[in-house]
Protein backbone atom coordinates (compact mmCIF):
# COMPACT_ATOMS: atom_id res chain seq x y z
CA UNK A 1 0.00 0.00 0.00
CA UNK A 2 0.99 4.04 -0.18
CA UNK A 3 0.53 5.64 2.72
CA UNK A 4 0.71 9.68 3.80
CA UNK A 5 0.72 11.30 6.67
CA UNK A 6 -0.14 14.98 6.47
CA UNK A 7 0.52 17.19 9.83
CA UNK A 8 -1.85 19.79 10.09
CA UNK A 9 -4.88 17.94 8.93
CA UNK A 10 -7.06 20.36 10.25
CA UNK A 11 -5.91 22.92 7.48
CA UNK A 12 -8.93 24.62 5.51
CA UNK A 13 -6.45 23.36 2.47
CA UNK A 14 -7.10 19.76 2.93
CA UNK A 15 -9.54 19.57 0.43
CA UNK A 16 -7.57 20.82 -2.20
CA UNK A 17 -5.06 18.03 -1.00
CA UNK A 18 -7.78 15.73 -1.34
CA UNK A 19 -8.74 16.95 -4.93
CA UNK A 20 -5.07 16.41 -6.04
CA UNK A 21 -5.24 13.18 -4.77
CA UNK A 22 -8.29 12.34 -6.58
CA UNK A 23 -6.87 13.91 -9.99
CA UNK A 24 -4.19 11.54 -10.32
CA UNK A 25 -4.70 8.55 -8.38
CA UNK A 26 -4.21 6.76 -11.80
CA UNK A 27 -0.49 7.81 -11.54
CA UNK A 28 -0.37 7.40 -7.53
CA UNK A 29 -2.52 5.08 -5.85
CA UNK A 30 -2.96 5.88 -2.45
CA UNK A 31 -4.69 3.23 0.14
CA UNK A 32 -3.82 5.13 3.13
CA UNK A 33 -4.08 9.00 4.08
CA UNK A 34 -3.66 9.71 7.68
CA UNK A 35 -4.49 13.16 8.85
CA UNK A 36 -2.75 14.29 12.27
CA UNK A 37 -3.79 17.35 13.95
CA UNK A 38 -3.14 18.20 17.74
CA UNK A 39 -5.96 18.97 20.92
CA UNK A 40 -6.27 22.20 19.53
CA UNK A 41 -7.34 21.69 16.00
CA UNK A 42 -9.70 18.93 16.92
CA UNK A 43 -12.88 20.24 15.72
CA UNK A 44 -11.63 21.19 12.36
CA UNK A 45 -9.66 18.00 11.75
CA UNK A 46 -13.44 16.31 12.61
CA UNK A 47 -15.10 18.99 9.99
CA UNK A 48 -12.76 19.02 7.33
CA UNK A 49 -11.52 14.79 7.52
CA UNK A 50 -15.40 14.31 7.00
CA UNK A 51 -15.82 16.30 4.15
CA UNK A 52 -12.26 14.40 2.98
CA UNK A 53 -14.02 11.08 3.59
CA UNK A 54 -17.00 12.20 1.47
CA UNK A 55 -15.14 13.67 -1.59
CA UNK A 56 -13.24 10.31 -1.46
CA UNK A 57 -16.46 8.34 -1.52
CA UNK A 58 -18.00 10.48 -4.09
CA UNK A 59 -14.71 9.75 -6.26
CA UNK A 60 -15.16 5.83 -5.67
CA UNK A 61 -11.85 5.27 -4.84
CA UNK A 62 -10.17 3.05 -1.81
CA UNK A 63 -8.31 4.85 -0.17
CA UNK A 64 -8.85 4.88 3.57
CA UNK A 65 -8.93 8.35 5.57
CA UNK A 66 -7.89 7.86 9.45
CA UNK A 67 -7.80 11.21 11.72
CA UNK A 68 -6.09 11.33 14.36
CA UNK A 69 -4.28 13.05 17.34
CA UNK A 70 -1.48 10.37 17.20
CA UNK A 71 1.08 11.53 15.15
CA UNK A 72 3.00 8.58 15.60
CA UNK A 73 0.76 6.02 14.12
CA UNK A 74 0.27 8.37 11.20
CA UNK A 75 4.28 8.19 11.15
CA UNK A 76 4.70 4.60 11.24
CA UNK A 77 5.92 3.19 7.62
CA UNK A 78 4.65 6.52 5.49
CA UNK A 79 5.91 6.72 2.08
CA UNK A 80 5.16 10.51 2.24
CA UNK A 81 4.71 13.13 4.98
CA UNK A 82 3.24 16.42 4.16
CA UNK A 83 3.40 19.13 6.55
CA UNK A 84 0.46 22.27 6.53
CA UNK A 85 0.47 23.05 10.22
CA UNK A 86 0.16 26.39 12.10
CA UNK A 87 1.87 26.78 15.58
CA UNK A 88 -0.09 28.62 17.58
CA UNK A 89 -3.31 29.07 14.64
CA UNK A 90 -4.23 32.45 13.26
CA UNK A 91 -3.99 34.20 16.73
CA UNK A 92 -0.50 33.66 16.81
CA UNK A 93 -0.40 35.18 12.75
CA UNK A 94 -2.71 37.82 13.77
CA UNK A 95 0.36 39.26 16.28
CA UNK A 96 2.81 38.38 13.85
CA UNK A 97 0.96 40.97 11.57
CA UNK A 98 0.10 43.55 14.04
CA UNK A 99 3.04 44.27 16.51
CA UNK A 100 5.63 45.01 13.70
CA UNK A 101 3.80 47.46 12.72
CA UNK A 102 3.61 49.76 15.95
CA UNK A 103 7.62 50.29 15.23
CA UNK A 104 6.74 51.00 11.36
CA UNK A 105 8.17 47.88 10.54
CA UNK A 106 6.31 45.49 7.84
CA UNK A 107 3.95 43.43 9.87
CA UNK A 108 3.64 40.02 7.37
CA UNK A 109 3.44 36.30 7.67
CA UNK A 110 6.59 35.10 5.80
CA UNK A 111 8.45 38.53 5.96
CA UNK A 112 10.50 40.63 8.64
CA UNK A 113 9.36 40.27 12.43
CA UNK A 114 6.64 38.08 11.29
CA UNK A 115 8.64 35.51 9.31
CA UNK A 116 10.95 34.97 11.90
CA UNK A 117 8.73 34.56 14.55
CA UNK A 118 6.88 32.29 12.57
CA UNK A 119 9.95 30.52 12.27
CA UNK A 120 10.93 30.08 15.65
CA UNK A 121 7.66 28.53 16.41
CA UNK A 122 8.02 26.61 13.55
CA UNK A 123 10.98 24.81 13.46
CA UNK A 124 11.63 23.01 16.82
CA UNK A 125 8.44 21.33 16.01
CA UNK A 126 9.53 20.48 12.54
CA UNK A 127 12.94 19.24 13.84
CA UNK A 128 10.74 17.05 16.17
CA UNK A 129 9.00 15.62 13.56
CA UNK A 130 11.96 15.20 11.47
CA UNK A 131 13.34 12.76 14.61
CA UNK A 132 10.25 10.90 14.98
CA UNK A 133 10.25 10.14 11.08
CA UNK A 134 13.54 8.54 11.39
CA UNK A 135 12.78 6.44 13.90
CA UNK A 136 9.35 5.54 12.19
CA UNK A 137 9.62 6.10 8.47
CA UNK A 138 13.37 6.52 7.84
CA UNK A 139 12.53 6.20 4.07
CA UNK A 140 9.49 8.65 4.00
CA UNK A 141 9.68 11.83 1.81
CA UNK A 142 9.19 14.69 3.84
CA UNK A 143 7.03 17.21 1.34
CA UNK A 144 7.01 20.87 3.53
CA UNK A 145 4.16 23.75 2.95
CA UNK A 146 4.59 24.79 6.35
CA UNK A 147 5.90 28.51 6.12
CA UNK A 148 7.99 30.09 6.31
CA UNK A 149 9.23 27.35 4.21
CA UNK A 150 12.29 28.51 3.35
CA UNK A 151 13.63 28.90 6.54
CA UNK A 152 12.18 25.70 7.54
CA UNK A 153 12.90 23.78 4.85
CA UNK A 154 16.91 25.47 5.81
CA UNK A 155 16.31 23.95 9.65
CA UNK A 156 15.77 20.48 8.27
CA UNK A 157 18.45 20.23 5.98
CA UNK A 158 21.30 21.60 8.11
CA UNK A 159 19.66 20.33 11.63
CA UNK A 160 18.27 17.09 11.29
CA UNK A 161 19.33 13.65 9.46
CA UNK A 162 16.24 13.91 7.14
CA UNK A 163 17.56 14.16 3.44
CA UNK A 164 14.88 12.93 1.73
CA UNK A 165 13.13 16.83 2.23
CA UNK A 166 11.41 19.34 -0.59
CA UNK A 167 9.85 22.62 0.76
CA UNK A 168 6.73 23.80 -1.28
CA UNK A 169 4.64 26.89 -2.17
CA UNK A 170 2.21 27.77 -5.11
CA UNK A 171 3.65 31.17 -6.13
CA UNK A 172 5.84 29.97 -8.79
CA UNK A 173 2.80 27.48 -10.26
CA UNK A 174 0.87 31.12 -9.35
CA UNK A 175 2.97 33.31 -11.46
CA UNK A 176 2.81 30.63 -14.40
CA UNK A 177 -0.88 30.16 -14.39
CA UNK A 178 -1.10 34.46 -13.87
CA UNK A 179 1.31 34.63 -16.87
CA UNK A 180 -0.64 32.06 -19.06
CA UNK A 181 -3.74 34.12 -18.27
CA UNK A 182 -2.28 37.22 -18.96
CA UNK A 183 -1.16 36.21 -22.56
CA UNK A 184 -4.31 34.08 -22.80
CA UNK A 185 -2.78 31.21 -23.36
CA UNK A 186 -3.25 27.50 -21.69
CA UNK A 187 -1.34 27.32 -18.61
CA UNK A 188 0.63 24.03 -20.35
CA UNK A 189 2.25 26.46 -23.04
CA UNK A 190 4.28 28.36 -20.86
CA UNK A 191 7.60 27.46 -18.74
CA UNK A 192 8.97 30.16 -16.42
CA UNK A 193 13.33 29.04 -15.35
CA UNK A 194 12.45 29.69 -11.56
CA UNK A 195 15.85 30.20 -9.58
CA UNK A 196 16.56 32.32 -5.76
CA UNK A 197 14.69 31.62 -2.81
CA UNK A 198 11.31 30.89 -1.18
CA UNK A 199 9.09 33.75 -1.51
CA UNK A 200 12.56 35.37 -3.21
CA UNK A 201 12.27 33.56 -6.23
CA UNK A 202 12.55 35.27 -9.67
CA UNK A 203 12.04 34.01 -13.18
CA UNK A 204 15.13 33.93 -15.09
CA UNK A 205 13.47 33.29 -18.64
CA UNK A 206 10.23 32.68 -19.81
CA UNK A 207 8.74 30.52 -23.00
CA UNK A 208 5.66 30.43 -24.45
CA UNK A 209 5.63 26.60 -26.50
CA UNK A 210 9.70 27.32 -26.12
CA UNK A 211 10.20 30.88 -27.02
CA UNK A 212 11.32 33.15 -25.08
CA UNK A 213 9.02 35.68 -24.24
CA UNK A 214 10.54 37.82 -21.12
CA UNK A 215 10.51 40.92 -23.11
CA UNK A 216 7.12 41.16 -23.29
CA UNK A 217 5.92 39.24 -20.12
CA UNK A 218 8.31 41.99 -18.38
CA UNK A 219 6.33 44.89 -20.28
CA UNK A 220 3.00 44.04 -18.89
CA UNK A 221 4.28 43.68 -15.38
CA UNK A 222 4.29 47.17 -14.61
CA UNK A 223 0.63 47.21 -14.74
CA UNK A 224 -0.32 46.84 -11.24
CA UNK A 225 -3.19 44.56 -12.05
CA UNK A 226 -0.31 41.70 -13.28
CA UNK A 227 1.45 42.00 -10.11
CA UNK A 228 -0.53 39.97 -8.07
CA UNK A 229 -0.01 36.00 -8.60
CA UNK A 230 -1.56 35.44 -5.21
CA UNK A 231 -5.10 36.29 -3.38
CA UNK A 232 -2.96 37.59 -0.14
CA UNK A 233 -0.92 40.43 -1.59
CA UNK A 234 -2.10 43.09 -4.09
CA UNK A 235 0.68 44.58 -6.03
CA UNK A 236 1.45 47.96 -6.90
CA UNK A 237 2.73 47.94 -10.40
CA UNK A 238 6.91 48.00 -11.31
CA UNK A 239 8.22 51.70 -12.34
CA UNK A 240 8.70 50.47 -16.36
CA UNK A 241 12.67 51.36 -15.99
CA UNK A 242 13.17 49.70 -13.35
CA UNK A 243 11.45 46.46 -14.29
CA UNK A 244 13.12 46.53 -18.24
CA UNK A 245 16.65 46.63 -16.42
CA UNK A 246 16.27 44.33 -13.67
CA UNK A 247 15.62 41.57 -16.94
CA UNK A 248 13.98 39.14 -14.42
CA UNK A 249 10.62 38.25 -13.77
CA UNK A 250 9.44 39.11 -9.73
CA UNK A 251 7.62 37.70 -7.64
CA UNK A 252 4.59 39.18 -5.61
CA UNK A 253 6.58 39.15 -2.42
CA UNK A 254 9.18 41.08 -4.10
CA UNK A 255 6.78 44.25 -3.35
CA UNK A 256 7.77 44.90 -0.17
CA UNK A 257 11.77 44.73 -0.86
CA UNK A 258 11.35 46.77 -3.87
CA UNK A 259 8.49 48.84 -2.53
CA UNK A 260 8.98 49.11 1.32
CA UNK A 261 7.86 52.18 1.92
CA UNK A 262 4.14 51.88 -0.01
CA UNK A 263 3.74 48.48 1.03
CA UNK A 264 4.44 49.45 4.80
CA UNK A 265 1.74 52.00 4.51
CA UNK A 266 -0.93 49.74 2.71
CA UNK A 267 -0.09 47.31 5.25
CA UNK A 268 -1.13 50.06 7.95
CA UNK A 269 -3.93 51.18 6.46
CA UNK A 270 -5.52 48.05 5.26
CA UNK A 271 -4.92 46.57 9.13
CA UNK A 272 -6.86 49.92 10.43
CA UNK A 273 -9.74 49.57 7.86
CA UNK A 274 -10.65 45.62 7.65
CA UNK A 275 -7.95 44.18 10.21
CA UNK A 276 -4.61 42.31 9.35
CA UNK A 277 -5.01 39.20 6.27
CA UNK A 278 -5.02 37.00 9.60
CA UNK A 279 -8.30 38.50 10.47
CA UNK A 280 -9.46 38.26 7.18
CA UNK A 281 -8.54 34.78 6.57
CA UNK A 282 -10.00 34.00 10.03
CA UNK A 283 -13.43 35.31 9.07
CA UNK A 284 -13.10 33.61 5.81
CA UNK A 285 -11.62 30.20 7.93
CA UNK A 286 -14.90 30.72 9.64
CA UNK A 287 -17.54 30.77 6.64
CA UNK A 288 -15.17 27.77 4.49
CA UNK A 289 -15.66 25.36 7.67
CA UNK A 290 -19.76 26.15 7.89
CA UNK A 291 -19.62 25.02 4.25
CA UNK A 292 -17.41 21.79 5.41
CA UNK A 293 -20.17 20.89 7.84
CA UNK A 294 -22.81 20.54 5.27
CA UNK A 295 -23.00 16.85 5.36
CA UNK A 296 -24.15 17.05 1.17
CA UNK A 297 -20.99 18.94 -0.03
CA UNK A 298 -18.86 16.54 -1.25
CA UNK A 299 -16.56 18.48 -3.21
CA UNK A 300 -13.87 21.26 -2.92
CA UNK A 301 -15.76 24.94 -2.42
CA UNK A 302 -14.47 27.54 -4.98
CA UNK A 303 -15.00 30.47 -2.13
CA UNK A 304 -11.08 28.34 -0.96
CA UNK A 305 -9.55 30.30 -3.42
CA UNK A 306 -9.77 33.29 -2.02
CA UNK A 307 -7.09 31.76 0.57
CA UNK A 308 -3.13 32.72 -0.78
CA UNK A 309 -2.68 29.27 -1.44
CA UNK A 310 -5.10 28.10 -3.55
CA UNK A 311 -3.92 25.18 -6.31
CA UNK A 312 -1.25 24.24 -3.81
CA UNK A 313 -2.34 20.71 -4.27
CA UNK A 314 -1.63 20.94 -7.79
CA UNK A 315 2.01 21.59 -7.46
CA UNK A 316 2.19 18.89 -3.58
CA UNK A 317 0.47 16.20 -5.06
CA UNK A 318 2.30 16.72 -8.88
CA UNK A 319 5.73 16.65 -6.90
CA UNK A 320 4.73 13.44 -5.14
CA UNK A 321 3.42 12.00 -8.35
CA UNK A 322 6.70 12.95 -10.20
CA UNK A 323 8.96 11.27 -7.47
CA UNK A 324 6.87 7.67 -7.08
CA UNK A 325 6.79 7.61 -11.05
CA UNK A 326 10.32 9.04 -11.28
CA UNK A 327 9.10 10.70 -13.60
CA UNK A 328 12.23 13.32 -14.81
CA UNK A 329 9.71 16.29 -15.52
CA UNK A 330 10.81 20.17 -14.47
CA UNK A 331 8.98 21.64 -11.32
CA UNK A 332 10.22 24.52 -8.80
CA UNK A 333 10.88 23.81 -5.16
CA UNK A 334 12.97 24.11 -2.26
CA UNK A 335 15.77 21.89 -2.11
CA UNK A 336 19.68 21.38 -1.16
CA UNK A 337 21.87 23.92 -3.58
CA UNK A 338 24.61 21.59 -3.93
CA UNK A 339 26.15 23.88 -6.16
CA UNK A 340 23.53 24.98 -8.49
CA UNK A 341 23.47 28.94 -7.62
CA UNK A 342 26.83 29.89 -7.15
CA UNK A 343 26.76 32.68 -4.45
CA UNK A 344 24.26 30.26 -2.28
CA UNK A 345 26.49 27.74 0.26
CA UNK A 346 26.10 24.52 -0.90
CA UNK A 347 24.23 23.00 1.59
CA UNK A 348 21.17 25.81 1.74
CA UNK A 349 17.76 25.32 0.37
CA UNK A 350 17.18 27.17 -2.38
CA UNK A 351 14.08 27.36 -4.59
CA UNK A 352 14.59 26.58 -8.35
CA UNK A 353 13.47 24.59 -11.48
CA UNK A 354 14.19 21.13 -10.99
CA UNK A 355 14.02 17.85 -12.17
CA UNK A 356 12.08 15.44 -10.12
CA UNK A 357 13.26 12.05 -9.73
CA UNK A 358 12.60 8.54 -7.56
CA UNK A 359 15.76 10.44 -5.57
CA UNK A 360 14.59 13.75 -5.14
CA UNK A 361 14.75 16.93 -7.38
CA UNK A 362 17.83 17.57 -9.32
CA UNK A 363 18.18 21.32 -9.43
CA UNK A 364 18.97 22.96 -13.00
CA UNK A 365 22.40 24.82 -12.56
CA UNK A 366 21.98 28.33 -13.30
CA UNK A 367 25.57 29.43 -12.66
CA UNK A 368 25.16 32.38 -10.53
CA UNK A 369 22.03 34.74 -9.98
CA UNK A 370 22.62 37.86 -12.07
CA UNK A 371 23.92 40.69 -10.01
CA UNK A 372 21.30 43.08 -9.65
CA UNK A 373 19.25 40.56 -7.83
CA UNK A 374 22.30 38.59 -5.95
CA UNK A 375 22.74 40.72 -3.10
CA UNK A 376 19.40 40.80 -1.95
CA UNK A 377 19.06 36.92 -2.14
CA UNK A 378 21.94 36.55 -0.07
CA UNK A 379 21.13 38.89 2.73
CA UNK A 380 17.24 36.99 3.21
CA UNK A 381 19.77 33.62 2.85
CA UNK A 382 21.61 34.90 5.61
CA UNK A 383 18.43 36.10 7.62
CA UNK A 384 16.92 32.54 7.11
CA UNK A 385 20.20 30.60 8.30
CA UNK A 386 20.80 32.71 11.17
CA UNK A 387 17.29 33.05 11.78
CA UNK A 388 16.73 28.62 11.85
CA UNK A 389 20.01 28.92 14.06
CA UNK A 390 18.39 30.98 16.49
CA UNK A 391 15.56 29.09 16.44
CA UNK A 392 17.27 25.58 16.89
CA UNK A 393 19.43 26.83 19.83
CA UNK A 394 16.90 29.13 21.13
CA UNK A 395 19.69 31.94 20.98
CA UNK A 396 18.71 35.12 21.65
CA UNK A 397 21.30 37.14 20.64
CA UNK A 398 21.40 35.11 17.03
CA UNK A 399 17.52 36.25 16.59
CA UNK A 400 18.25 39.81 17.53
CA UNK A 401 21.12 38.90 14.38
CA UNK A 402 19.08 37.59 11.99
CA UNK A 403 16.07 40.36 12.18
CA UNK A 404 18.68 43.13 12.34
CA UNK A 405 20.26 42.03 8.91
CA UNK A 406 16.74 41.56 7.69
CA UNK A 407 16.05 44.39 4.80
CA UNK A 408 12.70 45.34 6.11
CA UNK A 409 13.98 46.51 9.69
CA UNK A 410 15.78 49.74 10.45
CA UNK A 411 18.12 49.18 13.14
CA UNK A 412 19.50 47.30 15.77
CA UNK A 413 17.67 48.74 18.43
CA UNK A 414 14.22 48.74 16.66
CA UNK A 415 15.37 44.58 16.16
CA UNK A 416 15.52 44.00 19.65
CA UNK A 417 12.50 46.42 20.89
CA UNK A 418 10.18 44.24 18.53
CA UNK A 419 12.03 40.97 19.27
CA UNK A 420 11.57 41.68 23.01
CA UNK A 421 8.01 42.34 22.48
CA UNK A 422 6.94 39.62 20.21
CA UNK A 423 9.13 37.16 22.45
CA UNK A 424 6.56 37.72 25.56
CA UNK A 425 3.34 37.60 23.03
CA UNK A 426 4.33 34.62 21.56
CA UNK A 427 5.92 32.61 24.80
CA UNK A 428 3.39 29.80 25.20
CA UNK A 429 5.14 28.46 21.77
CA UNK A 430 8.55 29.72 22.34
CA UNK A 431 9.84 27.20 25.04
CA UNK A 432 13.63 26.36 23.50
CA UNK A 433 13.95 30.49 25.06
P1 LIG B 1 -4.23 26.65 10.13
O1 LIG B 1 -4.18 27.78 11.08
O2 LIG B 1 -5.52 26.18 9.65
O3 LIG B 1 -3.44 25.44 10.79
C1 LIG B 1 -3.49 24.16 10.21
C2 LIG B 1 -3.59 23.11 11.29
O4 LIG B 1 -2.33 22.94 11.95
C3 LIG B 1 -4.59 23.45 12.40
O5 LIG B 1 -5.67 22.57 12.35
C4 LIG B 1 -3.76 23.34 13.66
O6 LIG B 1 -4.46 22.81 14.76
C5 LIG B 1 -2.63 22.45 13.21
N1 LIG B 1 -1.44 22.41 14.08
C6 LIG B 1 -0.87 23.39 14.79
N2 LIG B 1 0.22 22.93 15.44
C7 LIG B 1 0.34 21.62 15.11
C8 LIG B 1 1.26 20.60 15.46
N3 LIG B 1 2.27 20.82 16.30
N4 LIG B 1 1.07 19.36 14.94
C9 LIG B 1 0.04 19.11 14.12
N5 LIG B 1 -0.86 20.04 13.75
C10 LIG B 1 -0.71 21.27 14.25
O7 LIG B 1 -3.25 27.01 8.94
P2 LIG B 1 -3.48 27.20 7.37
O8 LIG B 1 -3.89 28.57 7.12
O9 LIG B 1 -4.26 26.11 6.83
O10 LIG B 1 -1.98 27.05 6.89
C11 LIG B 1 -1.24 25.90 7.21
C12 LIG B 1 0.23 26.10 6.96
O11 LIG B 1 0.50 26.10 5.58
C13 LIG B 1 0.78 27.42 7.49
O12 LIG B 1 2.06 27.21 8.03
C14 LIG B 1 0.84 28.28 6.25
O13 LIG B 1 1.77 29.31 6.37
C15 LIG B 1 1.22 27.26 5.23
N6 LIG B 1 0.95 27.56 3.82
C16 LIG B 1 1.99 27.49 2.99
C17 LIG B 1 1.84 27.72 1.65
C18 LIG B 1 3.05 27.68 0.79
O14 LIG B 1 3.12 28.37 -0.20
N7 LIG B 1 4.05 26.90 1.17
C19 LIG B 1 0.59 28.00 1.12
C20 LIG B 1 -0.49 28.05 2.00
C21 LIG B 1 -0.30 27.82 3.36
C1 LIG C 1 0.68 32.61 -0.56
C2 LIG C 1 1.95 31.93 -0.16
C3 LIG C 1 1.85 31.20 1.09
C4 LIG C 1 1.11 32.01 2.10
C5 LIG C 1 -0.30 32.19 1.64
C6 LIG C 1 -1.09 33.11 2.52
O1 LIG C 1 0.33 32.34 -1.79
O2 LIG C 1 2.59 31.17 -1.13
O3 LIG C 1 3.13 30.84 1.50
O4 LIG C 1 1.10 31.35 3.31
O5 LIG C 1 -0.42 32.48 0.31
O6 LIG C 1 -2.44 32.97 2.21
P1 LIG C 1 -3.58 33.41 3.21
O7 LIG C 1 -4.84 33.19 2.49
O8 LIG C 1 -3.39 32.55 4.42
O9 LIG C 1 -3.29 34.84 3.52
MN1 LIG D 1 20.94 16.41 6.74
MN1 LIG E 1 4.44 30.33 -0.23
Amino acid sequence: GLKVATIGGGSSYTPELIEGFIKRYDEFPLTELWLVDIEEGKEKLEIVGNLAKRMIEKAELPIDVHLTLDREEALKDADFVTTQFRVGLLEARAKDERIPLKYNVLGQETNGPGGLFKGLRTVPVIVDICNDMERLCPDAWLINFTNPAGMVTEAVLRYTNIDKVVGLCNVPIGIEMGIAKLLDVDASRIHIDFAGLNHMVYGLDVYLDGESVKDRVIELLSDPENTSFVKNIDGIGWEPEFIRALDALTCPYHNYYYKSQDMLEKTKKEAEEKGTRAEVVLELEKELFELYKDPDLNIKPPQLEERGGAYYSDAAVRLITSIYNDKRDIQPVNTRNNGAIASIPNDSAVEISSVITKDGPKPLAIGDLPVAVRGLVQQIKSFERIGAEAAVNGDYDKAVLALTINPLTPSDSVAKAIIDEMMEAHKTHLPQF
